[in-house]
């Protein structure tokens, strides 16, 4: 009985087996696995969890990503994968979520070329992040985009301390996370053409804060690998960015290890040091700061031949509206970018009440200039986005109205960074997502256990639209067979036109939908597209208002020269 049962289990491992594929890359063999997408039951190859730098632990903790070596056996990629980068967890307040131990690819290809002539495939680089503290992309799926005929990789950086803590004021240990980034675009860049993929096709696809990263590498030499970029919800503007003092950060978090009884930072346990990054930022530092205050993002490096980010912030924004990037550009936002940021107000709307007595507010610009809350030019402003915002008052009633003022945080920068495109002529596609369905992960997790009624979408609402959420894995079975279901018809026009983009550049080329037609945006022409219950071209016009009325509160107080002369006054 039991030799019969173990025969059973080897008959089912040499199946399993005999689905294996090798890949030959510059460091070794490669294993990966077949697999099908969940729709079209299309055959693709899946590599899970390939090392493209060196494991970046021990001695290499806090530094720059070292290239990776060769291997020796065949390395065994055929198993999925769970490798995120070490990160505080979002729900358990103590915990630690992924490894440090983290630098690592997920290639997902339709097809293995036999020969050199073979014609290539698209890539697209799929990057997620979260507000700066959170990241990973091992739940995202390739299903809908390979069914499109693209190559897809989704890439893990360091973030967070371990990928920006400047440990040593002296060396060239800065930026790791982003330097990451660049490593693994190199790695894809010089191997991709094995798994079937064209590296002069190489689109890069990013959400939330890991759009602003893209962007910040977007003005580095580094642009060169990227033939395209997908930017949702993020750009180089936003207000989080150079907030933060980074000699601070390093000495309050080495205060913090010594507080824990430990003693030197780089052997001390991982969820340790997440735990102290807790704490680098008081609530009132933060609200101080009026921006979004987040220890542990990109900083201004010395000269060296390996930094990054060499100008001070005022250099890099003169620099990005001077500089066409020549490549297209698809950019766009949610219509309620900031539900996540506001659950503990969905969850108890007389919260909200608080701000009645006394207004605190964040404003979307990137300088540090800012004014001392018991000072009148705080009351003027506070009355003029009160004015703007909360028409009707301050009460448990005002969520919408809150929602919209802190949307519109997020939207600023990146309708300035797509004013700055269009003023160069840059290619750019615009879009704005209003879409509701089964797929609205973000909202959905944000409003779960309250009966409050949101409209629109929340910040990275499109993304399980556009690759397979594995959570929802059952709810995508659901819609296997069914092709008038509204999502999955949803899933299949949004999954195209960002392949299509990836491939020609344009989401809706001529002949591929028959009556949808995306235009990008220009001067002359304000073209957005909107996706909702039914797609199609709007424009700009709420955005421009938002834009306005930000734009004057900055010329009038937060511009440098007017900043300085007010202080003075005061
Ligand atoms: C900082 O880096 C410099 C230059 O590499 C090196 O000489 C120095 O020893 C480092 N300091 C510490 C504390 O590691
Ligand atoms: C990208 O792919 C398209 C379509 O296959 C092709 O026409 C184009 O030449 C490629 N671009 C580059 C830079 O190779
Ligand atoms: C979908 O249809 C195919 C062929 O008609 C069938 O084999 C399969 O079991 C169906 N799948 C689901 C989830 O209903
Ligand atoms: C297919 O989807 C439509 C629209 O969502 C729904 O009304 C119908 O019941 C579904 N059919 C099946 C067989 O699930």
């Amino acid at each position: 009985m039991v030799q019969n049962y173990s025969f059973f289990i080897l008959f089912l491992v040499s199946e399993v087996l005999t689905l294996n594929v090798k890949v030959n890359v510059k460091q070794g063999i490669i294993i990966g696995n077949e697999e099908v997408t969940v729709f079209d039951e299309k055959k693709y190859y899946a590599f899970y969890g390939v090392p493209y730098a060196q494991a970046p632990i021990g001695k290499l903790r806090f530094k720059d990503p070292r290239p990776i070596k060769k291997w020796i056996k065949p390395l065994e990629a055929s198993t999925e994968y769970h490798g995120a980068c070490a990160q505080a967890h979002i729900v358990h307040k103590q915990g630690q979520y992924g490894f440090e131990n983290c630098l690592h690819l997920n290639i997902y290809t339709p097809f293995l070329p036999k020969h050199r002539k073979e014609k290539l495939k698209a890539v697209i680089v799929w990057i997620h992040g979260y507000a700066f503290t959170s990241s990973f992309s091992h739940i995202h799926g390739p299903d809908f985009l390979i069914e499109n005929d693209v190559v897809v990789i989704t890439l893990t950086h360091r973030l967070g301390v371990f990928g920006f803590l400047k440990l040593n004021e002296t060396d060239s240990n800065a930026n790791m996370g982003l330097k990451d980034i660049v490593m693994g675009l190199k790695w894809i860049y010089k191997n991709i053409g094995q798994f079937g993929g064209d590296n002069n096709n190489i689109t890069v696809m990013a959400s939330g804060s890991a759009s602003t990263f893209l962007s910040l590498l977007l003005i580095t030499k580094h642009r060169n690998i990227i033939s395209k970029v997908i930017l949702q919800s993020g750009s180089i503007y936003s207000a989080s960015l150079f907030q933060g003092d980074s000699v601070f950060e390093k000495n309050k978090l080495e205060n913090e290890i010594k507080k824990g009884g430990f003693k030197r930072l780089k052997s001390v346990q991982t969820n340790h040091v997440i735990q102290a990054t807790r704490k680098i930022y008081s609530s009132n530092d933060i609200v101080n700061a009026q921006r979004p205050l987040i220890p542990f993002l990109p900083t201004i490096e010395r000269e060296s031949a390996r930094a990054l980010i060499k100008m001070n912030i005022k250099q890099l924004y003169k620099t990005i509206e001077n500089m066409d990037l020549k490549i297209p550009i698809l950019i766009g936002f949610t219509s309620q970018e900031s539900i996540t940021e506001l659950i503990p107000f969905i969850h108890n709307p007389y919260y909200i009440k608080s701000f009645e007595t006394f207004f605190r507010f964040m404003v979307p610009f990137s300088n540090d200039c800012k004014y001392r809350r018991s000072s009148e030019i705080y009351k003027k402003i506070s009355d003029k986005i009160k004015n703007q915002y909360f028409r009707r008052g301050i009460s448990e009633h005002s969520i919408n109205d809150l929602l919209k003022f802190s949307s519109d945080l997020h939207k600023y920068p990146i309708y300035k960074f797509i004013k700055s495109r269009i003023n160069l002529g840059n290619k750019v596609y615009v879009y704005k997502f209003n879409y509701v369905g089964k797929f609205n992960i973000a909202k959905a997790t944000s409003l779960s256990g309250s009966n409050m009624k949101i409209k629109g979408s929340a910040q990275g609402d499109e993304i399980c639209y556009i690759l397979k959420c594995d959570p929802q894995w059952e709810s995508y079975v659901h819609l296997r067979n069914n092709s008038s279901d509204r999502d999955r018809i949803f899933i299949k026009q949004i999954s195209k036109m960002w392949a299509n983009f990836a491939k020609t550049g344009d989401p809706t080329p001529l002949h591929s939908f028959s009556n949808t037609k995306w235009l990008p945006m220009s001067l002359k022409e304000d073209n957005v597209f909107l996706f909702d219950k039914i797609n199609k071209m709007t424009n700009s016009k709420p955005e421009k208002r938002m834009y306005t009325f930000w734009n004057e509160i900055y010329n009038t107080f937060y511009s440098t020269n007017k900043c300085n002369k007010l202080k003075d006054e005061l």
